[in-house]
């Protein structure tokens, strides 16, 4: 199992957003969250690298273990963060920095590679990902789906074995969302482990091997893909048909 959550509850002060959340995910699945809005899918995603900090229950992810009987440490925080990488909805780039600069930073500075190491592994990327030609440009010179592009560059430089996505398409055209949903998938056959936050049902059954759909903090429904033409619950057949 790649990510195993049990009994997860998790608060805002005295709002509670997560409500006994149990949930398996095998190594090298693509697991979609959908629900609607307030559903807890940003709060859960969150909780995998730990952004947020479950009051009770259990974490393991990709080899990391935690129980929140203690705080987790700093060192144990920043182990689990190197094995799971994050893509935020609003790409969260350097703005000072090139495309290449904003790749090469964090494994420098974290990983210890070398420049030229660095700048190697960059280059794959960026040749991968068909953003070669941007490579000495300044993110605010990039369109939204470059920059998207660049954002999930960023976070592959750290070889992570678990990659989550908030929203990855939300301010994309429908043709960037198909290069996206493509980037994806090609992914899924790398053996790494994606988590996705989605509202689009469409993109949803284009990229997952799982599903857990959630409402009020809790998981309605979990399962396979076959669960969006056979959904198990009348809440999840509802939202797949709206
Ligand atoms: N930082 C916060 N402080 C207080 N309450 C929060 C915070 N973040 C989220 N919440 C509350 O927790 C609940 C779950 O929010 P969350 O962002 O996880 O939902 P979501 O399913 O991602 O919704 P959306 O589809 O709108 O992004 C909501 O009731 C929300 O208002
Ligand atoms: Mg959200």
């Amino acid at each position: 199992m790649s990510i195993q959550l049990n009994s997860i509850n998790c608060f805002y002060g005295a709002h509670q957003a997560l409500f006994d959340v149990t949930l398996d995910c095998p190594a090298g699945e693509t697991l979609v969250l959908l629900g609607p809005s307030g559903a807890g899918k940003s709060s859960l995603l969150r909780v995998l690298n730990l952004l947020e900090m479950p009051r009770s229950g259990t974490l393991a992810i990709s080899g990391n273990q935690f129980t929140f009987a203690q705080p987790p440490s700093d060192g144990a925080i920043r182990e689990l963060r190197r094995n799971v990488g994050m893509v935020f909805q609003q790409y969260n780039l350097w703005p000072h920095l090139t495309v290449t600069q904003n790749l090469t930073e964090a494994p420098c500075r974290v990983l210890g590679l070398s420049k030229d190491e660095a700048l190697v592994r960059a280059d794959k990327l960026l040749t991968r990902l068909r953003l070669r030609d941007f490579a000495d440009r300044f993110p605010l010179h990039l369109s939204g789906g470059q920059q998207q592009r660049v954002a999930i560059a960023r976070a592959l430089m750290m070889e992570p074995q678990v990659l989550l996505f908030d929203e990855p398409t939300a301010a994309l055209d429908p043709e960037i969302t198909a290069q996206v949903v493509g980037i994806i998938q090609e992914l899924a056959q790398t053996g790494i482990t994606q988590v996705i936050v989605t509202h689009e049902v469409d993109f949803a059954r284009k990229t997952a091997s799982r599903v857990v759909y959630m409402e009020n903090g809790r998981i309605v429904e979990q399962g396979d893909a076959s669960h969006f033409t056979a959904p198990q619950t009348a809440e999840f057949a509802s939202y797949l048909s709206h």
